[in-house]
């Protein structure tokens, strides 16, 4: 089964060639550097930049490869959450491809993507597992009790976890994404300045809150160290997310863990959330870095456990869909013979 995946969602553009038994064979990602001098990704820049290059990155992906385009059984492309020009741009070429080539097309859910990321690098993650994905544009616990069957703990009310680390680094006048640059200034400092933090009832996250708590912090403080502020804000996130986390995991035990999303790339809460996992004796299961945030390859291996779980082929007339929330079933499970476990398990 060879698969060829493209990722369009937001500010990376993202390719793969997938086989089922081999893994990822090639690949590109991109991230768009044309969004830095706006602090936040402009969505007409995106979308443009998408069709810029993703015929040259396809072309590139098939050659390292080694595949002639027509011997691809699947196109996969993300159909949403994310920008609706620049979900068009991969979504649209996909199914373009697969209708000329006469293949099938599988639209993906992004979130659906990052739920099961960490099988891309290390085999034995199976269901039910609680995951938590933190990204520029979720934060959302979600409990997987088995392939594709998905049921949604808790959100954010506002900001998302990446998205109050861009916000936070932008106050700053750091760079974007911020998540990266507030991690290594934090590396800098001894202590950090001490933030509230939101209390919010159940599962669900706020960090609207922390952000103005910082952004006060900084208009009150002109003086203030930098990295301190950097350290007290990247701690408050971390505490926030785990803390949710272990309230989620002492309600539904699962044995197995998942955390990914681009946040997930964070030392600091990888750190944390390692001893949290030890001390309880739950596996956990953080994808490599180059798969917490966005890439194709994760939707290709999605796409894959969408077809061994037997879910209905995607309708070739569909149009992404930007706001789709995570699938609570993105396959009808009936007894059907044939509907195997996936074998990278
Ligand atoms: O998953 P992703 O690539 O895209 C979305 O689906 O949103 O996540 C991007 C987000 C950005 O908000 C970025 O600031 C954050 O992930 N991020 C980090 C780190 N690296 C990326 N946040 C904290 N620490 C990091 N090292
Ligand atoms: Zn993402």
């Amino acid at each position: 089964m060879k698969i060829l995946a493209f990722e369009t969602s937001c500010d990376e553009t993202s390719v793969a060639a997938f086989e089922r038994d081999r893994g990822v064979v090639a690949e590109r990602t991109r991230s768009q550097m044309v969004h830095a001098t706006y602090g936040g990704v402009v969505p007409e820049l995106a979308a443009r930049e998408h069709l810029r290059i993703l015929d040259q990155m396809t072309r590139d992906v098939l050659a390292e490869a080694g595949w002639e385009p027509g011997t691809v059984d699947l196109f996969a492309a993300t159909r949403g959450p994310g920008l609706i020009g620049a979900l068009l741009v991969g979504h649209t070429f996909a199914r373009t491809l697969a209708r000329i080539l006469r293949r099938p097309f599988r639209g993906v859910h992004h979130l659906v993507g990052h739920l099961y990321s960490p099988l891309l690098t290390r085999k034995g993650l199976e269901p039910p597992f609680l995951a938590l994905i933190v990204s520029g544009g979720h934060t959302e616990l979600v409990r997987v009790d088995d392939w594709m069957v998905h049921r949604i703990l808790g959100h954010t009310r506002d900001d998302a976890a990446g998205e109050a680390f861009d916000k936070v680094a932008k106050m700053m006048n750091l760079g974007y994404p911020g998540g990266p640059h507030i991690e290594k200034l934090a590396q800098n400092a001894a202590e950090g300045v001490s933030f509230p933090r939101a209390r919010v009832e159940g599962l669900d996250f706020s960090f609207s809150g922390l952000k103005t708590a910082v952004l006060y912090w900084l208009r009150d403080h002109p003086d203030t160290n930098l990295a301190e502020v950097a350290r007290g804000f990247q701690e408050a996130v971390v505490q926030m997310l785990l803390e949710k986390l272990n309230t989620a995991w002492e309600q539904h035990p699962t044995p197995r863990v998942v955390i990914a999303g681009g946040v997930a790339r964070n030392g600091r809460l990888r750190e944390v959330a390692r001893t949290w996992a030890q001390d309880r004796g739950v596996q956990l299961w953080i994808p490599a870095p180059q798969y917490c945030m966005d890439n194709a390859a994760m939707i290709a291996l999605a796409a894959d456990l969408a077809e061994q779980q037997g879910c209905p082929p995607t309708d070739p007339m569909a149009s992404p869909s930007p706001g789709e929330p995570i699938p609570e079933q993105e396959c009808v499970h009936e007894p059907t013979m044939g509907t195997t476990r996936p074998d990278r398990s």
